[in-house]
Order: C-alpha cells, then structure tokens, then sequence
C-alpha cells in the first residue's frame, strides 16, 4: 500500500491569464473573450454579455492584479513557499492578436519566456494550459468562434507555436480548460455568444465540443512530436454528484447527471464517443458534424493524464421541482451534510477521495488536482496579519482526503491550489472572493495598492510542502 504523497509530487498553485496578468492591450496583445466580462453576478457577467468595450465601465481582467509586471516578485513568493510547479495559462491573443494573424506576437512570446525562465530560477515546474477560457475576440467575431471548424486550424498553428518556442522550459502542458463546460458556459468554454434559449443550443454546444476534441488530438500530435518528453492532459470540471436519495429514480438521475459531465473524459481519455451518447444524441436532435479523420485522430491522440478542477460537489434529483443552482457551474441540490462556503458552495473533502477513485478506475491513467480552494472574504488586521483558519481547515481536509486516495491505490500527479495568489473571479469578476495565500490590495471596483501580503495560510502550506504532505 502506497503510504502518502509520492516523492516528486508536484506540490504548487493555479492561475489563468486573464485573472491575473493585466495588461490586456500591451505589447501587441490582442482582445479575448475575457476581456469583454464585467464584474457583478454570474447571470450579469455571464450570461449578458457586450463585446464592446465601453467607456466607464470596469473590466477586471484589463490590469487584474498586474501580474505581467509583477510576476518577479510573486513568483519570489511561490519559491519561497517551496512551490515545485505552478499552473498557468498562456493568453492566446498574446501570441496571435487576432487568432487568425500569419505571424505571432515575438513580444507576447517573449514574456512567457521570462516568466518561464523566472519559474525554473527556482526549480519551479510550468503547467500549461494552452486555452483557459480566453479566446482572441477576432476568433468569435469573424469565425463564430468553436462553433465553426475553422477554430480547429488557428489552435493547432497557436499550439505548435508555443510547443516549438517553450520546448525546453514547458514540459506538462492541458489542453483546454473545463472543457465539460462548454455545455454550461458556452461564451467562457467555447468563446460563443450562445443562448440557451437557442432551439439549437444543444447541437450548437456539441458541435462545438466536437471541434475541440480533434484540436485536442492534434495538439496531442504535435507536442509528443515537437516535445518527446512531454507530457499533455486535458482538464475538466470536477463534478461528483450524488442521488438525493436511494429511489431508484434519483439514482437514474445520478447516473445521467455523471454521464453528462463524464461524456468529455471518455472521449479525451478512451478516445471515443461513449455508447450511451447516441441515445442522447438522437432524443435531442443532436447530429454532429464528423469528418472522414476525426473519429481515428481522436482514437490515436488521447491525452497523457486528467487534470480537473474539485471545489464542491452537488446533489441530483428525479424531481424537476428540486433543481436549483448552487455553485456557479454545478446544478443540484443543497446536501444536508455538507457545509457552504460565503458563495455557496458545498464543501465536500471526502468527496474528493470518491472522485478521484472513480476516475481512476474508471480510466486508470495518472489524475491531477489542477484547481481546488475556498473562496472567502478575508479581513486584514489592523497589524497588517491575515488569519484565514477557514481556508486553512479547507485545504487540510482536502490535502487529507488526498492521501487516503493515494493509500487506495490512485495516481496523484500533482495538487495546485487555486488562485494562489488572489485573482479575480472567474465566475463574478469579484477580487473580495479570494482563493490566495498570497493577499492582493485591491476591491471589486479596482481600487488599491496591488500590495501583496502573506496570509497565514501562506506559512501552513510552505509547511506541507516542505513535509511532503505530513505536517498538515
Ligand atoms: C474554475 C475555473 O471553474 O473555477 C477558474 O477554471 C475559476 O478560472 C475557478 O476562477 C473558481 O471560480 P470562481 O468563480 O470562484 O473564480
């Protein structure tokens, strides 16, 4: 029996570029999806969306907390907390403004280059993903962004691109981030302006799915070409659910809610389309668009390890009347057991120790925690400390959960905690929804010094990491 955490556990943190990086015109870069989101709540941000950008209205992601001039210092801080990796994304429209450009960015090339060689000063091992829900804009605006073939083309140049320019510094790379979103959030997964009132929607989504797939096979392809000694995962969306009660029905329930979200890791990690899918497919009137090809690149090219994302879990019912949202991309019901974080997420280490058993067995190749945290408003004392107990005790159970699952026999690559560094939310655009063990000064509405500050949670997990997981 394996007894903790492996030696060369990729112990670390998680950010996207347009969360952190700022700098959303500078040095050439172009605009993408992000930089069209507004702060407020997830219907407003998400679901309301103008791509034109207005006078007098803030946008998060346009200086975010100023990483691109600041990386020097915050990634001092991730050494100095013993990071072994960081997870990051490369901003697409940095290296190709418009998505469809002939030649890319050199200076969006170049700061990956310095950010990378920054990382590896410290022995600190870039994670990449190459797509993190931030599609030049010029992508949707001419092409319809996923939703068209074409995408299929600009991502695989982009991808080529970045293997050949960062094939000595990068050597674990994701594809897409939370592809399983893309069903839920099709402008965040797949950069479309598409409603779901849309009669279409569902075809749409897939279609849109589909694409990504075989461009997730091709960069498969071309990085185990270009980088023989890389590795590349996808990354989806970690949504256990469990049924509201043991009616058969409620299971049923189960079952499909699972199957739904499982659909885009059977097709990344086996490389086919799960049998069940055409039922669902045809009850729906869901045709999708296969090319002669496709079927076979998507067979050969599957991805090397699963990376997802776990923050909660959700609850299933037979019971139209019990659906709700909780969470921002999960629906379900509320679970009496569990705990909810300020935004309402359900709290739920031991289901992390069930998901990561059940992918395993499912797929029996090596699994990552690419993303996992508490998001919480924290408070700065009048002495400048930040006591932040709960994302502590958050973490702890997590981490613990971890271990048990790697007592079971699970292969854990790594665990890089979210938001490292306070960012801004994904799903608000809020920065008081903090992730970080690392405290940025600025507010929803953008003011502040950017100063950072270690929390306390900053020296607890400088600890696990120094202890391999054992003093927790
Ligand atoms: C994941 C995304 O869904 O959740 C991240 O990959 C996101 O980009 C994270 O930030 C946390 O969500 P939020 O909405 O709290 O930022």
């Amino acid at each position: 029996m394996n007894k903790g955490f492996p030696k060369g556990f990729l112990w670390g943190g998680a950010l996207a570029a347009h969360q952190c990086e700022g700098a959303y015109n500078e040095d050439g870069k172009g605009l993408c999806t992000a930089d069209t989101l507004i702060c407020g709540n997830v219907m407003e941000r998400l679901f309301n969306i103008s791509t034109d950008i207005k006078d007098g209205i803030y946008y998060p992601s346009h200086e975010a907390i100023d990483f691109y001039h600041r990386y020097k210092e915050d990634v001092k801080l991730f050494a100095e907390m013993g990071f072994k990796t960081l997870r990051t994304s490369i901003a697409w429209s940095r290296i190709f403004p418009n998505g469809d450009d002939e030649t890319p960015n050199e200076k969006g090339l170049q700061f990956y280059d310095d950010l990378f060689d920054e990382l590896l000063k410290y022995d600190i091992k870039p994670v990449i993903t190459l797509s993190h829900y931030e599609l030049p804009l010029g992508l949707l605006n001419k092409y319809g962004a996923w939703s068209n073939r074409e995408a299929i083309k600009f991502f695989e140049t982009y991808a080529k691109t970045v293997f050949e320019r960062y094939k000595d510094k990068v050597k674990h790379w994701l594809t897409f981030n939370e592809i399983n979103v893309v069903k839920m959030m099709p402008y965040l997964g797949g950069g479309m302006l598409l409603s779901h009132t849309d009669p279409e929607f569902l075809q749409k989504a897939y279609q849109a799915a589909h694409h990504q797939f075989v461009a997730s096979s091709l960069a498969v392809k071309a990085c185990h070409e270009i980088i023989p000694d890389a590795k590349i995962g996808m990354m989806m969306a970690g949504m256990l659910s469990y049924p509201k009660t043991c009616n058969p029905n409620d299971v049923w329930k189960n079952v499909e809610m699972e199957r739904n979200s499982l659909f885009f890791s059977d097709v990344m990690m086996r490389g086919y389309y799960p049998s069940h899918i055409n039922r669902y497919f045809e009850e729906n009137n869901i045709s999708i668009e296969i090319e002669n090809g496709d079927l076979e690149l998507i067979k050969t090219y599957t991805t090397d390890f699963l990376a997802f994302s776990y923050y909660m879990s959700s609850v299933t019912s037979a019971d139209p009347e019990d659906n709700k949202m909780t969470g921002n991309f999960a629906m379900g019901i509320s679970n009496p057991y569990l705990e909810t974080s300020e935004w309402g997420w359900q709290i739920d280490p031991t289901g992390l120790r069930i998901y990561l058993n059940q992918l395993y067995d499912r797929y029996q190749k090596p699994l990552f925690i690419v993303e996992n945290g508490l998001g919480a408003v924290d408070t700065v004392n009048e002495d400048g400390t930040i006591e932040d107990d709960y994302r502590i005790d958050y973490l702890k159970q997590h981490v613990l959960a971890m271990k048990e699952a790697i007592k079971d026999g699970v292969e854990l690559l790594g665990y890089t905690p979210w938001g490292c560094i306070d960012l801004v939310s994904c799903s608000t655009g809020e920065m008081k929804k903090r992730y970080g063990f690392i405290y940025v000064d600025k507010d929803n509405e953008g003011n502040g010094t950017l100063k950072r500050s270690k929390k306390k949670s900053f020296y607890w997990y400088k600890d696990v990491i120094e202890s391999n997981g054992e003093k927790l």
